[in-house]
């Protein structure tokens, strides 16, 4: 596959990445069973050996069975580990941690990152992370603070670049600003069911400060392939069938599949927008491999995106 550079890094990253949020096959991880395990690590394994070079996870997904089943799959497969970059996400404390009753919440403080952290390298058995990102923005964040956790990990080769995720641009820029190291990855929602990358300044932003935008949900988790799997309450309110019969007459004129029309939509934005694909199905993960192929023209990617708009632009 195709590959680009993370952000101004040396790191370079297939031009897909592959997202672990679904590996354990159910959000509980006491529900996990042996064979959703293998399940997982055969998804893995499939993304690995269609070109995809960029994991990403967190040490939320699936209560940290998905990193868990992620070092599975590392093991299994010898010299997996050299040829891929591992990235991974903390910042997001269930509810109960530490004590009965402490909220679901942010926690940016310098212990919780420098300790989620740590939980994370032991859940995949790995000695370094790539690229960790923070996950959700911490109401109390302070800059300066996350700055001393970025460089205490870096110093310790436990952490070799560092992104955000979901953050607003302005508090981006504080913390890049607090940053020594260049951050070089900003993960937001993007696809034609949610657009607002575009106008927010969070792409603007990745073009300036040259971050690389990673795409979650693509394809608006399913709902742009042929249905949805799990939906975030945020999407429940998506319709794309409003503009999916614009995507499938693009789909017809250039003999593509849907989905790769919505992943070429993506990737054809000046500023690289990595899309993060989530299937755990080997067949749909090697399929969305042949968007990086399909390069729409600029009259096609305005059609699809006045459609997505559902209203002509001003
Ligand atoms: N930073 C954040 O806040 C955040 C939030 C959410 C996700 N993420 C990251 O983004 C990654 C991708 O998110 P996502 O899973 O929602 O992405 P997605 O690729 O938009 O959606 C994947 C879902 O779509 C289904 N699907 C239906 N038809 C499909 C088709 N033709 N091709 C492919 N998939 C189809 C898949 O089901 P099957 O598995 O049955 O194919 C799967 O349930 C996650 O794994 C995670 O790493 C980050």
């Amino acid at each position: 596959m195709q590959t680009i550079a993370l952000g101004v890094s040396p790191l370079r990253s297939s031009r897909l990445a592959y997202g672990c949020w679904r590996v354990g096959g159910t959000w509980n991880p006491a529900d996990v069973t042996p064979a959703n395990r293998a399940a997982g690590r055969r998804a893995i394994i499939a993304a690995a050996e269609a070109g995809y070079t960029l994991f990403d996870n967190a040490d939320i997904y699936c209560g940290g069975e998905a990193e868990r089943i992620f070092g599975e799959a590392l093991k299994e497969v010898s010299g997996l580990r050299e040829g891929i970059l591992i990235a991974t996400k903390g910042g997001i404390r269930t509810g109960s941690d530490p004590c009965p009753g402490a909220p679901p919440r942010y926690d940016f403080s310098a212990q919780h990152i420098l300790r989620a952290c740590e939980a994370s390298l032991e859940r995949m058995g790995v000695e370094t992370i790539d690229l960790y990102m923070l996950h959700r923005p911490d109401f109390l964040a302070d800059p300066e603070e996350v700055a001393r956790a970025f460089s205490e990990l870096k110093a310790a080769g436990k952490v070799r670049y560092f992104g955000v995720s979901n953050f607003r641009p302005t508090l981006l820029t504080a913390l890049q600003a607090a940053c020594p190291m260049p951050l070089v990855a900003h993960q937001v929602e993007i696809s034609l069911a949610k657009l607002e990358a575009f106008t927010d300044g969070t792409l603007d932003q990745c073009l300036i400060e040259r971050l690389t935008p990673l795409a979650w949900s693509p394809l608006a988790a399913g709902l742009l392939g042929q249905g949805a799997g799990e939906l975030l309450p945020s999407q429940k309110g998506y319709r794309p069938e409003r503009f999916l019969p614009v995507v499938d007459e693009v789909a017809r004129d250039r003999d593509a599949t849907r989905t790769s029309v919505a992943l070429a939509w993506l990737l054809k934005h000046p500023g690289k927008i990595l899309p993060i694909i989530g299937s755990v199905r080997p067949e749909r993960i090697r399929e969305a491999a042949q968007a990086v192929e399909l390069e729409l023209t600029r009259e096609e990617w305005y059609r699809l995106l006045i459609a997505a708009r559902g209203e002509p632009l001003p």
